[in-house]
């Protein structure tokens, strides 16, 4: 039951937020803001330093996320919508938490081995390039989970290895200073949430540059889904829905029946690419035209969202200094 659970979840400001985002982390996120007791939803700009040194970039970034969930409607009554940076109980958090934290522990954390990798790979020194920022990554994690007493953390596949170790800190922290001080998350992988294609058919992310930004203005949107790659069948031809993009991407937002009617549309054949991509780009623009109205609005009045977060921030802050408070008690008396 959710209803009694205390959820939370963080979002990285390094892109503009895409139609992968939006199925595997927007979406349920703001579907767990009713349904949760409490909901502490977050822009992780602090996660966000070990990359990325341009401020005015975070910054762009920070509101573009903050307006893409109060477009989405996520629920205010429940959901405490902040930027990390305005609790200051979390650096201090994650400081303390260090010295419960095992080094092996980081050393096997999957961002960090792939960097390694990388490196080795190049004939590199294992740690070139890799700030302590990207080592203590998941410790500056935890504390962001466990500064609000979360039961539940959901994240995508790629998160789990960080919440199962927010897990272990919490269980090394009790273990030495008393049962119960802190509340061990679970993570929660949303298993219906498809992998959302990208332009050229690969898994929609910024890294492969082959996204389309949720709140893309009408026209950009729709020279974006002309983009989308297709292999040469002509109208006529009878078309494999499977391995379409087109039809993988309708598939995220239309319902039951009209997704059947374009798969019996593709295998039949007569149905054209060309008119295959403005079935889609009308579903698609259909559904997000209300929420990109607001998201323009609220971005063009970004003293609402400032508003907004710092209220957020003081309330997540409340919070934040009970657990602070109890954790240093614990530790120095
Ligand atoms: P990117 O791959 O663009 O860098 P992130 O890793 O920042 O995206 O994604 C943040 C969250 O958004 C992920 O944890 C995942 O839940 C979701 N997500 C990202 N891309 C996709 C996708 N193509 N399909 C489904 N969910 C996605
Ligand atoms: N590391 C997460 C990501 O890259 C963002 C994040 C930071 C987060 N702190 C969190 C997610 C706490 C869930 C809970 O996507």
């Amino acid at each position: 039951m959710l209803s009694n659970k205390i959820s939370l979840t963080g979002v990285k400001p390094t892109g503009t937020p895409h139609f992968g985002n939006l199925l595997g982390a927007f979406y349920p996120v703001v579907r767990m803001s009713d349904e949760a007791k409490k909901t502490y939803v977050f822009i992780a700009d602090l996660h966000a330093l070990n990359a990325v040194k341009d401020r005015e970039f975070i910054h762009k970034n920070t509101y573009e996320i903050a307006a893409t969930y109060l477009a989405l409607g996520i629920n205010l009554e429940k959901a405490i919508l902040f930027r990390q940076s305005d609790i200051p109980e979390v650096y201090q958090l994650a400081t303390l938490l260090m010295n419960v934290t095992p080094k092996g522990l980081m050393n096997r954390a999957h961002a960090y081995k792939a960097s390694v990798d990388k490196n080795l790979a190049k004939g590199e020194d294992a740690d070139a390039g890799i700030n302590m920022g990207l080592y203590t990554y998941p410790i500056l994690m935890a504390a962001d989970i466990l500064l609000y007493n979360s039961d539940v953390v959901p994240v995508g596949q790629d998160q789990k290895q960080h919440v199962e170790f927010a897990r272990d800190i919490a269980g090394s922290f009790n273990y030495i200073y008393g049962k119960d001080l802190l509340t061990s998350p679970e993570p929660i992988i949303p298993e219906d949430a498809a992998t959302v294609p990208g332009l050229d058919g690969r898994k929609m992310s910024k890294s492969y540059n082959n996204y389309i930004p949720i709140f893309a203005p009408e026209k950009e949107l729709r020279k974006l889904i002309m983009k989308i790659i297709t292999d040469s069948k002509l109208p006529e031809e009878p078309k494999d829905p499977e391995e379409s993009t087109i039809f993988h991407l309708y598939r995220a937002f239309a319902n039951e029946a009209q997704t059947e009617e374009l798969r019996q549309r593709f295998i039949k054949g007569g149905l054209g690419y060309g008119e295959a991509k403005q079935i889609l780009f009308e579903a698609i623009n259909e559904k997000i035209a209300p929420a990109r109205e607001k998201y323009y609005d609220l971005m063009a009045h970004t003293e609402q969202i400032d508003a907004i977060l710092a209220d957020g921030a003081a309330k997540a802050r409340e919070e934040a200094k009970k657990t602070l408070a109890r954790v240093l008690k614990a530790m120095l008396g």
